[in-house]
C-alpha cells in the first residue's frame, strides 16, 4: 500500500518505490510536515519534532501561556496566513469583514482510488492503476473557508502530485492574492537550488545557488511560464552532484504567470511555495464557489540530478503527455521557416518538399505566412484563411502536391494572437487585451487575444477545426510569440480583473483540450518563439515542443542540457538547419549539426536545393542513422556525462536502452585543443556482465569496462567536431 495512515496519531505516511512522504495532524488540528526523502517506510518520523520557544514567532492563541510551539518554527504542508507565520506563504485573502487571517485546521480525510483530476487544469494521469489519491480535508472554523490537498501517489514512479482546493464555505466573498499549490518544507539540512533562466534563443540555462536567508523567487508575470525562467526547480544538498547526493524536483504543471520562491529560516530550516503568479492576482471566490489551484510534481533522488531526470523524463512521458503520438516515433519533418521566411509560394514549397522526400524526409511543414494578408509579422495574424493569391493555389491543392510527392502535411498557427493590421481585429477590437483608454503595448507588432472569454475560445476552435476537419493536416505547429500585457478582459467587472490572466490559460487549455481530442490523428507541437513555453502544462496537450529558436548546434548543446533536467528527450524539437547559422552565424559541420538535431523530434529546417551533392548523400545518411537510433533516443534512459554549462572541452551525453541492449554515445568538442589531451567518458547504463560491440569498428567491450573503465574517442580538430558511435549488446 502506498498510503498509510495511523488513525490514532493522524500520521499520513505515502510510500513509493525509493522515497517517503510524512505528515501528520497536531493536537490542535495543524497539519505538519514530517519527512520527504529516502524510504524510510511507515515509521513514525514525529520524534525529529523540537520544541523551542522562539522569539518573536508567536504562539497559537489557544495555547495561553505555553510557549514551545510556533507555526513561524514549523513545518507545514500548506500555510494559512496572517496568524503568526513569517516565512513565505501560499495564502493572501481578505474576508468578508475585511480581516486578512486565514487558519486551517485538520477536519478529516479521504483515500481515493486512482489518481484525481483537476477541472479545467491539466494535471497527471495514470494508466497503470497503481495511483492512489489522498485527500485531506481543512477547515478555518471562523471564516468557513475550507482547503482541500489532494495528494496523487506514483509508487513506482516515485512522483508525487499535490495540488489545493479553496472552497468558500462561508456567507461572504473571499478576496484570494496568492493562492498556491503546494509548500514543502525540509525542516534540516542545507540546499541549494537549481533553477532555470534564459531569454528568447537561450532557454533553461541552470543556475545553482544556495537558498539564502531571504526569500528568492523565481518566475514570470508575462502571461506564459516564459524563456526567463521556467515553472521547475531543484532543491540540492551542497554535495549533490549528476550522479550521486541527495535533490528534490518539484514542477509545476502549468503555462502561465507562475511564482515559485525559496527560503532558508532563521532556524535553518527551508521552504519552496510554488503556485500561479500573485502579481496582479485577485480571484473573488464567492459563497459556495472553489478555486482549483495548478498540480505540483514533486520527486526526491538519492542519485543526483541523473536519477531525478530520469524519474521526470519517465513520468511526463507517461503520465503528462498523452495522445496517439505519447509513444510512436515523430515524423522527420522539414520546416520551411529558416529555408524562405515569409517569402514562398507553392511552387517553391513543393520543390523544397520534392527535394527533401529524396533526401528521406516524412513530412513538410508549411511556416508562418499562408494566411490573410502575412507577408512580414506586422499583419494577418487572426485572418486563418489560406493567401490562395501568395500560394497560387487552394490549400487544398498544395496538400494533395505534397501527398502526391509522398510527403505528409503539417502547418503552423498562432491562435491566440490578433495584428491589428487583421480582418479580424477590425471586426472585434475589443477581443484583443488592452486596457480602456490606453494604447495597448505591441509585442511583435501583434496583440494577444482574450482566451479568457468565451466566445474568443468559440471563435478560435471554429475557425481551427474547420481547418482540420477540410484539409488532410497531420501536425500543428501551435506557436505564441509574445507576453501579455493590458491583461484586462471587457467581459470582467472591475473587481474581477485580476483573474484576467489565469482565466486566459484555462481559455487556452479548453481550446486545445478540444482540439486534441477531435483530432488524435494530428501530431500538435508547442511553441513560443521557441522555448517560451515549455512546460509540463503544454506537455499534456502537445507530446513535443519546439525547443529554441536558437538552431545553432553548439547553442544547443547548452539549452538542450538544461531543457533535458526535467523534460523527456523526445519532447524536444529539433531540427539540422543552415550554415551560417541564422541566429549566431557560426558554421559547424553537416554531421555535428545532426548529432545535436538527433536528441529530440528531428527534422530539418532549411532549403535543400541549396546543399551541395555531398551534402545531400550525408542528410541521406543521417536520416538512415537516425531511424536506426530513433527508438534508442526516444525510449531509452539519457545521460548526461559532462556538464555542458562548465565543460568547456567537450559536451558528452549518452542514451541506454532501458533492457540494456544497447547504447549510443555522443560527443561535440566545443573548444578544439592543440596538442590535445585524450576525450575520455564512462558510459552508463549499461549491463556491467554484457559483452558490446561497438558498430562501427566492430571492437568489443564489456559492460563493466565501458562503465568503469571508459571509452577513449579519436582525436578530433576543427570547428566543433561531433562523435557519435553505437554499442549493441551481443
Ligand atoms: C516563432 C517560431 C519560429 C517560427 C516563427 C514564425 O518565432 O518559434 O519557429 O515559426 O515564429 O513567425
Amino acid at each position: 500500500m502506498c498510503i498509510t495512515i495511523d488513525r490514532e496519531n493522524l500520521l499520513f505516511s505515502l510510500n513509493t518505490s525509493h522515497t517517503t512522504y510524512q505528515f501528520f495532524a497536531d493536537s490542535r488540528g495543524f497539519l505538519r510536515h514530517l519527512y520527504y526523502g529516502q524510504r524510510i517506510g511507515n515509521f513514525d518520523m514525529r520524534y525529529r519534532e523540537f520544541h523551542s520557544d522562539c522569539g518573536f514567532s508567536p504562539n497559537p492563541g489557544e495555547m495561553h501561556t505555553q510557549r514551545d510551539f510556533s507555526l513561524d518554527t514549523r513545518a507545514q504542508e500548506y500555510t494559512g496566513c496572517g496568524i503568526g507565520d513569517y516565512r513565505i506563504g501560499c495564502l493572501s485573502l481578505t474576508n468578508g469583514d475585511g480581516s486578512y487571517s486565514a487558519d486551517f485546521r485538520y477536519a478529516g480525510y479521504a483515500e481515493l482510488e486512482g489518481k484525481y483530476a483537476i477541472p479545467g487544469l491539466p494535471a497527471a494521469y495514470d494508466n497503470s492503476g497503481s495511483c492512489r489519491t489522498l485527500r485531506i480535508d481543512l477547515r478555518d472554523p471562523v471564516t468557513k473557508l475550507e482547503l482541500a490537498l489532494y495528494y496523487g501517489v506514483f509508487p513506482e514512479q516515485d512522483v508525487i502530485t499535490r495540488c489545493a482546493v479553496l472552497r468558500n464555505a462561508g456567507g461572504s466573498a473571499v478576496r484570494l492574492y496568492k493562492a498556491a499549490s503546494a509548500c514543502l518544507d525540509l525542516p534540516f539540512g542545507k540546499w541549494d537550488i537549481l533553477h532555470f533562466q534564459g531569454r528568447h534563443c537561450m532557454e533553461r540555462m541552470p543556475e545553482r545557488i544556495p537558498v539564502p536567508h531571504a526569500a528568492l523567487t523565481v518566475g514570470s508575470d508575462r502571461g506564459t511560464s516564459s524563456h526567463q525562467h521556467n515553472p521547475f526547480v531543484i532543491l540540492a544538498a551542497p554535495e549533490t552532484c549528476e550522479e550521486f547526493g541527495v535533490c528534490y524536483g518539484a514542477m509545476l504543471v502549468y503555462s502561465g504567470s507562475f511564482k515559485i520562491e525559496a527560503e532558508c529560516s532563521q532556524l535553518q530550516s527551508t521552504r519552496l511555495v510554488l503556485g500561479i503568479s500573485d502579481q496582479r492576482f485577485c480571484w473573488t471566490l464567492e459563497p459556495g464557489a472553489s478555486f482549483h489551484t495548478p498540480e505540483v510534481l514533486l520527486s526526491c533522488s538519492v542519485d543526483g540530478f541523473g536519477g531525478l531526470s530520469r524519474r521526470y523524463q519517465d513520468f511526463l512521458a507517461a503520465h503528462i503527455c498523452r495522445g496517439t503520438f505519447r509513444d510512436t516515433p515523430r515524423p522527420i519533418l522539414i520546416n520551411n521557416w529558416e529555408a524562405t521566411y515569409f517569402d514562398f509560394n507553392s511552387e517553391k514549397l513543393c520543390a523544397i518538399a520534392q527535394q527533401a522526400k529524396e533526401l528521406g524526409v516524412e513530412m513538410l511543414v508549411l511556416d508562418d505566412g499562408w494566411f490573410g494578408k502575412r507577408n512580414s509579422d506586422t499583419s494577418g495574424l487572426g485572418d486563418w484563411h489560406v493567401n490562395e493569391q501568395k500560394l497560387g493555389t487552394t490549400l487544398t491543392e498544395l496538400i494533395q502536391r505534397i501527398r502526391a510527392i509522398g510527403l505528409d502535411f503539417g502547418i503552423w498557427v498562432e491562435p491566440e494572437m490578433v495584428s491589428q493590421d487583421s480582418d479580424l481585429y477590425h471586426a472585434h477590437p475589443d477581443w484583443a487585451l488592452s486596457v480602456p483608454g490606453r494604447t495597448p503595448a505591441q509585442g511583435r507588432s501583434q496583440l494577444v487575444l482574450d482566451l479568457s472569454r468565451k466566445e474568443v475560445v468559440e471563435y478560435l476552435y471554429g475557425v481551427l477545426a474547420g481547418l482540420l476537419r477540410s484539409h488532410d493536416i497531420r501536425y500543428v505547429k501551435w506557436d505564441m510569440n509574445r507576453s501579455l500585457s493590458d491583461v484586462f478582459s471587457r467581459s470582467l467587472p472591475p473587481e474581477r480583473q485580476g483573474e484576467a490572466a489565469h482565466r486566459y490559460m484555462l481559455g487556452v487549455y479548453d481550446l486545445l483540450e478540444r482540439l486534441t481530442a477531435e483530432f488524435p490523428q494530428v501530431l500538435f507541437e508547442g511553441c513560443s518563439g521557441g522555448g517560451g513555453r515549455f512546460d509540463a502544462g503544454m506537455l499534456y496537450y502537445f507530446p513535443q515542443i519546439w525547443c529554441s529558436d536558437d538552431t545553432d548546434a553548439v547553442e544547443r548543446l547548452k539549452i538542450q542540457y538544461g531543457t533535458s533536467f526535467g523534460y523527456p528527450i523526445r519532447t524536444v524539437g529539433s531540427h539540422v538547419s543552415a550554415c551560417p547559422n541564422h541566429q549566431t552565424g557560426r558554421t559547424t559541420s553537416l554531421h555535428t549539426r545532426g548529432i545535436v538535431a538527433m536528441s529530440g523530434s528531428f527534422g530539418y529546417e532549411l532549403d535543400p536545393q541549396k546543399l551541395s551533392e555531398e551534402e545531400k548523400e550525408e542528410i541521406r545518411r543521417q536520416i538512415c542513422q537516425f531511424r536506426r537510433h530513433r527508438d534508442l533516443i526516444f525510449f531509452g534512459d539519457y545521460y548526461r556525462l559532462t556538464n555542458a554549462m562548465t565543460d568547456d572541452y567537450f559536451t558528452a551525453w549518452q542514451f541506454a536502452a532501458k533492457d540494456g541492449s544497447a547504447a549510443l554515445l555522443n560527443v561535440v568538442v566545443v573548444a578544439p585543443k592543440a596538442n590535445p589531451y585524450p576525450i575520455h567518458v564512462q558510459l552508463k547504463g549499461l549491463q556491467p556482465e554484457a559483452l558490446y560491440r561497438e558498430t562501427e569498428s566492430g571492437s568489443v567491450y564489456s559492460g563493466a569496462a565501458l562503465m568503469h573503465g571508459g571509452y577513449t574517442l579519436p582525436i578530433m580538430t576543427g570547428d566543433y567536431p561531433g562523435f557519435q558511435c553505437r554499442f549493441e549488446r551481443i
